[in-house]
């Protein structure tokens, strides 16, 4: 017997595990919400729980791998207590589907990226009919304001589009998240209206090609003009938004973004490769020039605007030279950062039907090599940032010490600030607050700055 069915009086308990990309983490507060309105208790202990949900990523292997290894250890403990009930929700459930429940007989339910708001009648089919998958794609974004379940902290984070038009050959998103789809303008401005409320007063606006934003509503919204939408709203400090594909960026968004000062001078277009040949295998649909081009049109409206890039290196067929090519873009470009990739064939991608043929000590060494180049040219970046002085929004405590906050200019720098004044003020209390620093020293990874005297930014805009 269940401990649940031992105690009926208590609330069921959820314990949700996610893996993945900023979109998964919005997905689960989403499915904790409804849970949460079916009674569910969110605890942070797994031991605890009478229902464990992995949230899963398909976007590389080593990420399935992952939650293959939770699923083997999850087996055990069932077989202990047959009353609990495994959920595997998001890109793997998707990608995966009816395949999932036949290989792993402790998993009771299987809900894809456009069911998990059906979570709680999910459950309870479970208990009436057995073990079920859920993976049918539809289209909840227009049609509900579902609420959701936000930590606590300055950042809150809000799908405005899900799912990818594009179809480049290694990813597998097309096939997990579905076609694009905008969710109204209104949804969202009324769920930022009510963040910013909560006292989060940063929002990043979330979406796969999150620049395609509107296309599929075809009543002319777009990124530009829901950026301008929620400018506006009392309270909010700095509006940002990832990811975007650098085919959708418009003129008219680049002007918008130099002009609104709320919102972040901030990118993150991946280029994914630098080799016209590869780019033309991954089906991106720029060249190499056309990177450059937008790069060269973001700096003239914004000429301090930051951009992050994501890097594939050992796609199929990818040469010595290709692989330079790409070395090279990152030299010329000079990104504030990146993100580089072995490339992991997928399942039912275009790509996977080349042989995977760049060895796997090869993808480790480029892999290297590119981050060493990244860390570099950062490094040399954050030296020539010392004396500069900068506004940054406090999110908190730094991740790696206690002794000190952390805090994000209007780019994307990570700036860090002692915790304590001289006069044993303790900072934390900024959080949430802009605040005037001026950078003393960094390593090739971190930026350290002194509070300027009154650090305090006057007005909240
Ligand atoms: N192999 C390696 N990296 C991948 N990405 C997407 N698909 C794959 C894959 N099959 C990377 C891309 C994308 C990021 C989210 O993950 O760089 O921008
Ligand atoms: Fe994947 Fe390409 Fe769509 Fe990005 S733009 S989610 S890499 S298919």
């Amino acid at each position: 017997m269940s401990s649940a069915q031992q105690s009926p009086t208590r609330a069921k308990r959820v314990y949700i595990e996610t893996f993945g990309c900023q979109m998964n983490v919005a997905d689960s507060d989403i499915a904790l919400a409804r849970l949460n309105e079916a009674g569910y208790q969110e605890v942070s202990d797994a031991d605890q729980a009478d229902l464990i949900i992995y949230n899963t990523c398909s976007v590389r292997d080593n990420a399935e791998a992952k939650i293959r290894g939770r699923l083997g250890t999850i087996k055990a403990r069932k077989a202990k207590q047959p009353g609990l009930r495994v959920a595997v929700m998001g890109c793997m459930a998707q990608r995966a589907q009816g395949e999932l429940l036949a290989a792993h007989p402790q998993l009771d339910l299987v809900v894809g990226t456009d069911q998990f708001v059906r979570l709680p009648e999910l459950l309870l089919q479970v208990e009436e009919e057995g073990r079920l998958a859920a993976t049918d794609f539809g289209d909840f974004e227009s049609n509900g304001n579902w609420s959701t379940r936000r930590s606590d902290g300055v950042n809150a984070w809000i799908p405005v589009m899900r799912g990818c038009n594009y179809n480049c050959t290694y990813c597998i998103v097309p096939k997990t998240r579905g076609r694009e789809k905008s969710r109204p303008p209104e949804l969202i401005e009324a769920e930022a209206r009510e963040a910013v409320a909560q006292g989060h007063v940063q929002i990043t606006l979330l979406g796969q090609t999150v620049d395609a934003y509107g296309k599929t509503l075809g009543d002319g919204s777009n990124l530009a003009r829901l950026l301008r939408r929620l400018h506006d709203i009392e309270g909010l400090k700095r509006l940002r938004f990832i990811t975007s594909h650098p085919k959708d960026i418009s003129d008219e968004l680049l002007a918008t973004m130099a002009e609104l000062p709320k919102v972040a001078k901030h990118l993150h277009v991946p280029a994914q490769c630098g080799s016209d040949r590869i780019l033309r295998l991954m089906g991106r649909r720029y060249t190499r020039a056309g990177y450059l081009d937008f790069v060269e049109r973001a700096r003239r409206y914004m000429p301090e605007v930051e951009l992050l890039t994501d890097i594939i290196v050992g796609f199929p067929r990818e040469s010595e030279e290709d692989f330079q090519a790409t070395r090279s873009l990152m030299e010329t470009v000079n990104f504030s950062g990146a993100y580089v990739f072995m490339y992991s064939p997928r399942p039912g991608t275009g790509a996977a039907n080349l042989e995977d043929d760049v060895p796997m000590e090869v993808k480790k060494a480029r892999c290297n090599e590119l981050l060493n180049l990244q860390l570099e040219m950062q490094g040399a970046w954050y030296q020539g940032l010392h004396g500069r002085s900068f506004e940054i929004l406090v999110e908190g405590l730094s991740k790696t010490n206690p002794d000190r906050i952390q805090g994000r200019s209007i780019g994307n720098l990570n700036i860090l600030v002692d915790r304590y004044g001289a006069d044993g003020e303790d900072r934390l209390a900024w959080t949430g607050q802009l605040v005037k620093v001026r950078i003393t020293s960094s390593t090739s990874l971190s930026l350290f700055a002194e509070a300027l005297s009154p650090a305090m930014v006057a007005s909240g805009a």
